[in-house]
């Protein structure tokens, strides 16, 4: 579905969405809209008996509060604020995993920034082979084709990219996130986002990338199996208050959109310096377990490839891929 807004409700919440938290007059929103205050009051009180809490204060106008909690193209295409991201949009109860339906709708001819959303993945996928889990209705499962112009060799950047703009998303909704190399998100010590990236390319460039993004919202922790509780958490557990999923979602994807642009016009440097400045682990000392080695030292910094330098004994040593552990706190001096 086209999420432009066309309905005088879908328009009058895009508007009010765009406010925050700041009230709009009933006046600016009549003149927006070309109908009168009581056409205005008739379709916020439709919208309140559609789920939608929104405030009213005489004198100052109304003030978007929260929205319903599903994740369709009704509730989140007004609150977009995105050129591309989500303009196109597949949501849907349930899927096995959004990035392999994003993955197939990219190969036959999906567009940059479509997304695949659901309530439900009864495979969802997690990196090196492992399962995501994947409760229904409680937290965001979505997949966003990307078409970007870069060489293959430069797809990782596009992860951390993803990887900064879901940990200030996840900071703006005051939860205290940091990254752990190379795109996991943390909050108070368990992982609160993951991040998968799939690629389609050619040898000298990349036909899509599918940038699959996890965010443990509103699960509680005896949603998820006892194993995966152990290491995982979600923005509730930490902040004790329900997160609205599509205005996480739109605050998401307009982030990530910011970040892509940035990417695209400045290169990596940029978000280099920002993914330092969120992860948690640079300056302690850490196990990297990749396919074939261990590597064991002080996280000291990502190279301009987004590869993680390890100083270990035998000097600095470059690790590409792997799950790294980390062992014990930074040192006060770094
Ligand atoms: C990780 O292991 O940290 C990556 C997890 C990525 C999970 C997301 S959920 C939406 C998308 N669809 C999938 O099947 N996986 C990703």
């Amino acid at each position: 579905m086209q999420a432009d807004p066309q309905t005088h409700e879908e328009m009058i919440l895009a508007f009010l969405a765009d406010g925050g938290e700041e009230f709009t007059s009933g006046e600016a929103l009549s003149d927006k809209l070309g109908l009168s205050r009581t056409a205005v009051w008739k379709h916020v009180e439709s919208l309140r008996g559609k789920g939608y809490r929104i405030e009213a204060i005489p004198a100052r106008g109304y003030r978007l509060v929260e929205v319903p909690d599903h994740l369709t193209g009704l509730e989140l295409s007004p609150l977009l604020g995105t050129r591309d991201i989500g303009r196109t949009l597949h949501a849907l109860e349930e899927v096995e995993s959004t990035n392999a339906l994003a993955f197939k709708l990219a190969n036959e001819g999906a567009v940059h920034g479509e997304v695949v959303v659901a309530e439900t993945q009864t495979q969802g996928r997690g990196r090196r082979g492992r399962n995501w889990e994947s409760p229904p209705g409680l937290n965001l499962y979505c997949s966003i084709v990307l078409r970007p112009e870069l060489p293959p060799q430069r797809a990782p950047e596009l992860t951390l990219v993803a990887a900064v703009a879901l940990a200030e998303t996840i900071r703006e909704a005051g939860v205290v996130a940091t990254i752990k190399w190379p795109n996991d998100v943390y909050a108070e010590g368990k992982k609160v986002a993951g991040i998968l990236t799939e690629l389609s390319a050619e040898p000298d460039a990349i036909r899509f990338a599918i940038l699959g993004l996890g965010v443990n919202l509103n699960a509680r922790a005896e949603d998820f199996p006892p194993e995966v509780a152990k290491v995982a958490t979600s923005l509730y557990e930490v902040r004790g208050q329900r997160v609205p999923r599509a205005l996480f979602a739109a605050a998401l994807w307009s982030r990530l959109e910011v970040w892509l642009d940035r990417h695209a016009e400045e290169g990596f440097a940029p978000v280099r310096q920002a993914w330092r400045e969120l992860c948690g682990m640079l300056g302690a000392e850490v196990l990297v377990k990749t396919e074939r080695r261990e590597v064991r030292g002080v996280a000291e910094d990502i190279d301009e490839t987004g590869a993680l330098l390890v100083r270990t004994a035998q000097g600095v040593e470059r690790v590409v891929a792997g799950d790294v552990e980390q062992l014990r706190a930074k040192k006060s001096a770094r």
